[in-house]
C-alpha cells in the first residue's frame, strides 16, 4: 500500500476509529486499554471544544488552537496543572520543572535555559552524531538481517546522549541503570480510573505509589553519587547543566537550590529527555518502512547534502525534508500525547464555550493532530505538510508536541537537532524494515511507547 494510493497507516494499533459513544465507566474500570485515548469518542475529533461531565466533574477537551493558546498562553494564569496531577507526578519523579509551580519553577526554568539555548546545542552536536556512529557500528557488527527493537536501541540511544551532554557522564553505565529504574517506573505507573474512586481508590494509589517509591531507590542513589562525584571535582567540572545547578546550589543568589533540588532536577532531565525523543525516533523508523516513497526521498537528500559523511549541525538547515518527517511522525504519534491536566481557576470562556471555575481542561496533542477540522486526511502520513508552502497560515497552537506557552518543553530545540542528527547519521547507513506479524500495541503511561517494542531487520542502505 502506497502513500500515492493515499492509503492511511492502519498498522498500529492505537490508529483504529474512535468509537461513536464514550465508553461508560464499567467497561473503563474492567476493560482499560493499554491506549486509553483510544476510548475518546469521535465527536472529540470533530469539536473545536467539548465538554462533557463524569462522576469526577466537567471534563472540557480543548482543540480549536486559539483556544489552546488561550489555556496555554493567553489565560495561563487561570489554568495551572491540576493539584492531582503535580501530586500523582511529583510523587514519581520529585518536584523538577515538570511539575514544580510558581516562583520555584520560575526560578529553576530561568537557571537552567542556558543549557538549551543555540549555543548549547550546536556544541552538542558532536557527541550526538559520535553516538549515532557507535551504534551504527554495533549495528554492522550485528550484520545484516539481524532483528533488532527498535524501540529499545532508540531508548539507550538517547539514554547516552543525555548522559554525556547535559552531565558530562558515562552514558553506558548511567544508561544501563535509568534504563532498568525506568522500566520497573513504567510497569508502576498503570493508573485508571479505579485509583480514582472513592473507597477503593486512596489504597490502591497508596499501595501503587509504594511500589514506585522503591522502584526509584536505586535512582535515587545514583543521582546522589553523580552529585558528590562532582561537587568533588571542584574548579575542574566541566561546564554542564549538572555544574550549573550545583553552582546554585552553592550560590548566595534567591535561587538556590537544596540537594534535593538538585536531584529532582536530575531526575526529570533524564526522564523527560530520551523516552520522548527516543520514540520520536522509533515511530519515524517504523513509518519510513511503511512508506517507501517517503524514505527513498528522504534518502535522496541525504545523499545529495551529505554524500556518505556524518552530519554537523550546520547541515541541518540544508536537510528540510528529514525534518519534515520527523515533524510528521510526531504529528501521527506524539511521544507525549496529552500535556498535563489543567485546573479552571475561574469561570472562563474558550471559543464560545463556557468553561465552569473547578473543570478540568485537557489540550490533548494526540486529538489536535488528527483533528478533522485542522487537517486533511489526518491519518494520512504525509511529510509534505510540513513544507514552508503548506504551513503557511498554519496556526501554532495546531500541533503541539511540545506543548506551548511558558510550559513549553524547555528541550524541544535540543531534541529536534538530536533527532534531526541521529535519523540523518544512522539512515545514510541502514534502512530498518518491519519484522512481520508482529502485535504492535502501543501503551499510554506519560508517553506513548510501543508495549512490546518494535522489532526490526536491519538491511544496508540501498538493498
Ligand atoms: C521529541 C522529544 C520531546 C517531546 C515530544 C517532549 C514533549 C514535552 C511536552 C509536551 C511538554 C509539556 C508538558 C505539559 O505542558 O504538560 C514537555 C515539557 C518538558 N520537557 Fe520535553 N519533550 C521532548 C524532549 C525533551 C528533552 C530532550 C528534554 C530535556 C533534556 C525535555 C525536558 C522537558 C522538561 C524539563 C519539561 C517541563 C518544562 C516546564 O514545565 O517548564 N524534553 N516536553
Amino acid at each position: 500500500m502506497s502513500l500515492a494510493e493515499g492509503v492511511a497507516t492502519p498498522f498500529l494499533v492505537g490508529t483504529k476509529p474512535p468509537p461513536e459513544k464514550q465508553l461508560g465507566l464499567l467497561q473503563m474500570l474492567f476493560n482499560r486499554p493499554s491506549n486509553e485515548f483510544e476510548t475518546i469518542p469521535r465527536i472529540a475529533y470533530e469539536k473545536p471544544v467539548w465538554v462533557w461531565k463524569s462522576i469526577f466533574g466537567t471534563n472540557v477537551i480543548v482543540s480549536d488552537p486559539a483556544g489552546a493558546k488561550r489555556v496555554l498562553l493567553d489565560n495561563v494564569a487561570n489554568y495551572p496543572k491540576t493539584d492531582m496531577e503535580r501530586k500523582m507526578l511529583g510523587a514519581i519523579v520529585g518536584e523538577g520543572l515538570l511539575v514544580s509551580d510558581g516562583d520555584k519553577w520560575r526560578s529553576h526554568r530561568r537557571l537552567m535555559a542556558p543549557s538549551f539555548d543555540f549555543r548549547s546545542i550546536v556544541s552538542y552536536a558532536p557527541a550526538m552524531v559520535a553516538s549515532a556512529d557507535q551504534f551504527c557500528e554495533q549495528w554492522a557488527a550485528k550484520g545484516m538481517g539481524a532483528v533488532i527493537d527498535v524501540a529499545e536501541e532508540m531508548t539507550h540511544l538517547t539514554l547516552k546522549v543525555i548522559s554525556e551532554t547535559m552531565f558530562s557522564s558515562d552514558g553506558e553505565m548511567l544508561g544501563q541503570l535509568i534504563d532498568r529504574s525506568l522500566n520497573k517506573l513504567t510497569d508502576a505507573i498503570d493508573f485508571g480510573v479505579a485509583d480514582l474512586l472513592p473507597l477503593i481508590g486512596p489504597p490502591r494509589m497508596k499501595k501503587k505509589m509504594e511500589r514506585i517509591h522503591q522502584n526509584f531507590t536505586e535512582m535515587d542513589a545514583t543521582m546522589k553519587n553523580l552529585i558528590a562525584a562532582r561537587q568533588k571535582m571542584e574548579g575542574s567540572a566541566p561546564r554542564d547543566l549538572l555544574d550549573r545547578l550545583i553552582a546554585a546550589r552553592d550560590g548566595e543568589a534567591n535561587t538556590q537550590l537544596s540537594n534535593d533540588e538538585v536531584r529532582d532536577e536530575l531526575v526529570i532531565i533524564f526522564l523527560a529527555g530520551h523516552d520522548t525523543t527516543a520514540l520520536a525516533l522509533t515511530y519515524t523508523w517504523y513509518l519510513l518502512s511503511q512508506h517507501p516513497e517517503v524514505e527513498a526521498k528522504m534518502h535522496e537528500e541525504l545523499q545529495r547534502v551529505l554524500g556518505g559523511r556524518n552530519p554537523v549541525h550546520d547541515d541541518l538547515v540544508n536537510l528540510p525534508y528529514t525534518k519534515m518527517v520527523l515533524e510528521e511522525s510526531m504529528r501521527l504519534y506524539p511521544p507525549a500525547p496529552g500535556l498535563s491536566n489543567r485546573a479552571v481557576l475561574e469561570d472562563d470562556e474558550i471559543c464560545g464555550v463556557k468553561v465552569p471555575k473547578g473543570a478540568q481542561v485537557g489540550v490533548i496533542p494526540w486529538v489536535i493532530h488528527r483533528h478533522r477540522l485542522l487537517w486533511d486526511n489526518p491519518e494520512k502520513f504525509d511529510p509534505e505538510r510540513f513544507s514552508p508552502e503548506r504551513s503557511q497560515g498554519r496556526h501554532r497552537f495546531a500541533y503541539l508536541p511540545f506543548g506551548g506557552g511558558p510550559r513549553v518543553c524547555i528541550g524541544m530545540a535540543l531534541a529536534m537537532a538530536e533527532a534531526h542528527l541521529i535519523l540523518a547519521a544512522m539512515a545514510q547507513r541502514f534502512r530498518l524494515k518491519l519484522v512481520s506479524g508482529q502485535d504492535i500495541v502501543l501503551q499510554h503511561r506519560i508517553t506513548m511507547r510501543p508495549r512490546d517494542g518494535i522489532k526490526m531487520i536491519l538491511s544496508p542502505r540501498g538493498a
